[in-house]
């Protein structure tokens, strides 16, 4: 009886996952390889835990398009390398840093499935920066949220977003993507009840990044749900403005513990899911 039951389970977290999969796949066709738009600006952060990050050591492989097996899949076929050369013609080879400026559908299934509680009905879920849209649609296929919403500055993004919407034929009057700076839409993060923040360090320089924290801080509602996938400590503490944040967030534990079972958690240890305090 258990076991058909995790079966269940198991199929029923996959059905879903496969949407997600076909999405990618016309992303795919409609963002150039690096899925860096020509309208951007990304530079690599100066403090933090990427700040080792170069335009020379870095390549950007978004794990919402290619997952793990994919990445290899690409290496095998030379479409990616893994690697540098330093100097031209030797063997002193340095190894490349991959970063994805989005969250892959195996992050979302966590995030969903496993951090944040199952109903969510009546909920509005803000992705800060929704870029390709990737946890909008993971919000949309793996809960029942009822308001997804996606504010981002960057039009290119948000008109692919648009797309996927239309494409998929997503209920409009759940899914919503704005166009704008976050900071000037603190009515949209004052009604949410979950905000998510991937890592900006690539989008913004270290004075704005700190200005959205205190907005964050101020206009985020008391008992949301706030996700990252880098420890706010660490966020914090690399802008130094932690002292400024102490309690403003509880980290909180995971709300559907029995289905982390299905997860590898050494995978997710850089999700972490808060609740706003004041
Ligand atoms: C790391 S990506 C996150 C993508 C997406 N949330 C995900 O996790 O898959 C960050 C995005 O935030 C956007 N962004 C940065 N600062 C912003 C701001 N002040 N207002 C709106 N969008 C912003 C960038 O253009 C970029 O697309």
């Amino acid at each position: 009886m258990c076991v058909f039951t995790d079966l269940e389970k198991k199929k029923k977290l996959q059905k879903f996952e496969k949407k997600l999969v076909k999405i990618s796949k016309v992303l795919r066709e409609i963002v150039p390889f690096e899925a860096e738009m020509q309208t951007e600006n990304i530079v690599p952060p100066t403090v933090g835990d990427q700040a080792d990050c170069t335009k020379i050591n870095t390549c950007h492989v978004d794990e919402f398009l290619y997952d793990d097996k994919e990445v290899d899949e690409l290496v095998q076929k030379g479409k990616l390398s893994r690697f540098y050369c330093v100097e031209c013609n030797s063997r002193n080879c340095k190894e490349l840093i991959f970063i994805s400026h989005s969250m892959s559908t195996q992050m979302l299934q966590y995030i969903f499935n496993v951090l944040l509680p199952k109903d969510l009905e009546n909920k509005q879920i803000l992705d800060v920066g929704s870029r390709l849209g990737a946890v909008l649609y993971g919000a949309y296929y793996f809960s029942n949220v009822s308001t997804i919403i996606g504010v981002e500055m960057n039009k290119e993004c948000c008109d692919i977003q648009e797309t996927i919407i239309k494409k998929f034929a997503m209920d409009t009057n759940r899914i919503k993507i704005v166009h704008s700076d976050i900071m000037k839409r603190s009515d949209i993060v004052q009604c949410s009840n979950i905000v998510v923040i991937n890592v900006l360090d690539f989008f913004v320089d270290i004075e704005k990044h700190k200005e959205m924290w205190y907005f964050f801080k101020k206009n985020i509602k008391c008992g949301s749900y706030l996700i990252t996938n880098r420890s706010m400590v660490d966020t914090l503490t690399s802008l130094g403005i932690f002292e400024d944040m102490l309690d403003w967030l509880t980290i909180c534990k995971c709300s559907q513990f029995e289905n982390e079972i299905y997860f590898d958690i050494e995978d997710y240890k850089d999700l972490h899911v808060y609740i706003v305090n004041k």
